[in-house]
Parts: structure tokens; sequence; C-alpha cells
């Protein structure tokens, strides 16, 4: 079969679909085009010099690896000239950047997590880009952290690059989920997962254990369950995975199902969850629905949640539908 680049596919989805038009095909490839860049600095590893600590911290206190730096630049410079952005917001800056006023402006906001699980980065271990399109809202010609806290089905496209063994992009524009591997020598995403679709049932859980004593009591009598196994309320063995990088979970989980779950914890109640609902919670929603999952806070549905604050963290259970459902069922009992 004639291998489909992801140009040809995004020129025949504009030809045959109304959902995406010049400009947000051009941004697609961009991003695309620039977690090339961040593969190829990701795969150097020591000896590129890019591992390590930048000596600085980010909004929300975390210290940020060289190359969540790197990744960060890399995404603004590649999206700044093109015409098809009104602003940018990244998990690393603390307020959108802004389209320099030599080039053009476009009507859409972008939205990423630059390098998602960087505690991964110098042991070697899979990490990944997130990013969300929304689009500025009519009249604003300079926007703001404000213009950016639209809801999560507003999206108008979706998606992360993982940095495993190969280098995945996948991609949602409201159509269903796609998946494209990075050829390294053509150095093209080459289309290779038409429509995925997330198993409804699962026996595979993701979550952070060691976090199990700061949980609610719903949250503590769900997970109960499914460690008691065959001989416990859900009549079956349940296995555990946990890579910490929340790309790399959500990539399993649309491969073969399962359910991740990031929950609130009351260790820091000023913290109502781990991740955050704009760059992280909302793109993984968004394909993960896409892909017929199931994503909610453990209350509502994720992507109806209203955001507030442009970084603001979120609890987040997703993946196979009846799991997620079955899980959430239990906050909504309060029990
Ligand atoms: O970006 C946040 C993140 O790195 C996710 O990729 C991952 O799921 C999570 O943090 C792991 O955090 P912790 O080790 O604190 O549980
Ligand atoms: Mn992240």
């Amino acid at each position: 079969m004639k291998s489909i680049s992801l140009t040809r596919f995004l020129i025949e989805e504009q030809r045959e679909h109304q959902h995406l038009d010049a400009d947000l095909r051009l941004l697609i490839e961009v991003v695309a085009r620039a977690c090339k860049a961040i593969s190829i600095a990701v795969g150097k590893g020591a000896l590129g010099g890019v591992l390590g600590s930048a000596q600085s911290e980010n909004i929300q206190g975390e210290v940020q690896k060289k190359l969540d730096v790197l990744s960060n630049d890399i995404l603004l410079e590649a999206n700044e000239w093109g015409g098809h952005l009104a602003a940018i917001a990244s998990e690393e800056m603390d307020l959108p950047h802004a389209i320099p006023h030599r080039y053009p402006k476009g009507e859409y906001l972008l939205l990423f997590d630059p390098l998602d699980g960087s505690s991964n980065i110098d042991v070697n271990v899979s990490v990944g880009t997130i990013f969300s399109v929304l689009r500025c809202p009519d009249g604003v010609t300079e926007p703001t952290a404000e213009d950016f806290l639209q809801p999560g089905t507003r999206q108008l496209a979706a998606g992360y690059a993982v940095y495993g063994p190969s280098t995945i992009l996948v991609l949602t524009t409201g159509a269903g989920v796609y998946s494209f591997t990075l050829d390294r020598e053509v150095g093209s995403f080459v289309l290779t997962g038409r429509n995925l679709r997330i198993p409804e049932e699962t026996q595979e859980f993701a979550i952070n254990m060691s976090n199990q004593r700061h949980w609610e009591a719903p949250m503590q009598r769900y997970i109960g369950e499914l460690l008691a196994g065959k001989t416990g309320p859900r009549g079956k063995d349940f296995n555990m995975r946990w890579v910490a990088s929340m790309v790399a979970d959500v990539h399993r989980i649309l491969t073969r199902g399962g359910i991740f779950i990031y929950p609130r914890d009351l260790k820091d109640p000023s913290k109502p969850g781990r991740l955050r609902l704009m760059y992280e919670a909302n793109p993984m929603a968004f394909i993960v629905e896409q892909a017929g999952g199931a994503a909610t806070t453990g209350r509502e549905r994720l992507m109806e949640v209203m955001p507030t604050d442009l970084h603001q963290r979120v609890p987040v259970f997703l993946g196979s539908k009846k799991e997620v459902e079955r899980a959430t069922a239990f906050h909504l009992a309060g029990g």
C-alpha cells in the first residue's frame, strides 16, 4: 500500500471535510514539524548536551529541564511567523506569547505542554508534546490569558507526539483519531493508524499509587475493588501500568485500552489535581472521546469544565468508556 504522509492526509481532509481550513492545516503541519525537531533533540540525549536541569523554575514552581526550555523555544519559533496564530500559551510560560508585530496574525490560539513527562527525560523513558487549538474570540487582536479560557468542547484540534522507541504523532480535528509514525530517514510523518478506537472494557489501570493515603474516600474504594481482583466485587484481576509520562500512559490506553487516573488528593488542598486543564487534560480528553473513550474529572465531563485560569489543575479520569463511567459513578455516589 502507498504510504500517506501527514501533509497528504491533511490536504485530503481539507478537501473532503469542512472542519479543516488552510490555516488550521498549516498550524498542524507546523506543530508536527516542531515535534520532529524535538524528537531529534530528545533522541540525541547526552550526545546533544541537552540532559539535566536548566537551573530555572516554571510558573508552577517546577524545576525546568534543559529539554523543557528547548522544546518550548522550538515550538514558539516554528509557530510565530506563519500568520496562522493570534497567540500561544504554554506550560512553560506564565503569560501567553504574543505574535511579534512584524508577522501577520491569524485566528487560532495554540496551547501546549512542550515536553510532558519531564521526570523521565534523564532516564531515557518516553516523553512527549501535547497541544490544543482554540479559536481566538471575535474582534480580539491582542489576546490575553482570558481569551484562552474556553472549555475543551471548543477545541478545533488536539494532538500529541510521543518520543518513544518510535516517534508517533496522534491527531484529532473532531472527525476521529489518526496516528502517524515518523519515518526518520525520509523525515516525514506517515499515516499508520486510522480511526483509532479504545476498547470499552479493560483490566488495566494507571495511577500513582504512592498518593493512595491522600485520596478521597470514593477513590480509595474504587481502587480497592480493582486490587481485590478475582475474588473481589469486580470478579476479575486487574493489572497496573504507570509510565509517569501522561503521553505514554494515554498512548498505551489508545492502543489497547485501560483507565488513567490522576485524582484530586488531599495532600495540598490548594491543588485540585496534578494535571493542567488547558494543555494536558483537555487535548487528551478530546482525543480519548474521539476514539470512543470517556474523560471526566471524576464528577463531570472534563471538556465541559469552565476554565478560570490558564494554568489551573484538574482531576483526570480517562480511557475505556465503561471503566471511566464506573469510577465516576463512585464519586457521584459520594461513597
Ligand atoms: O506533566 C505532568 C506529569 O509529568 C505527567 O506526564 C505525569 O502523568 C505526571 O506528571 C507524573 O507526576 P507524579 O510523578 O508527580 O505522579
Ligand atoms: Mn506535562
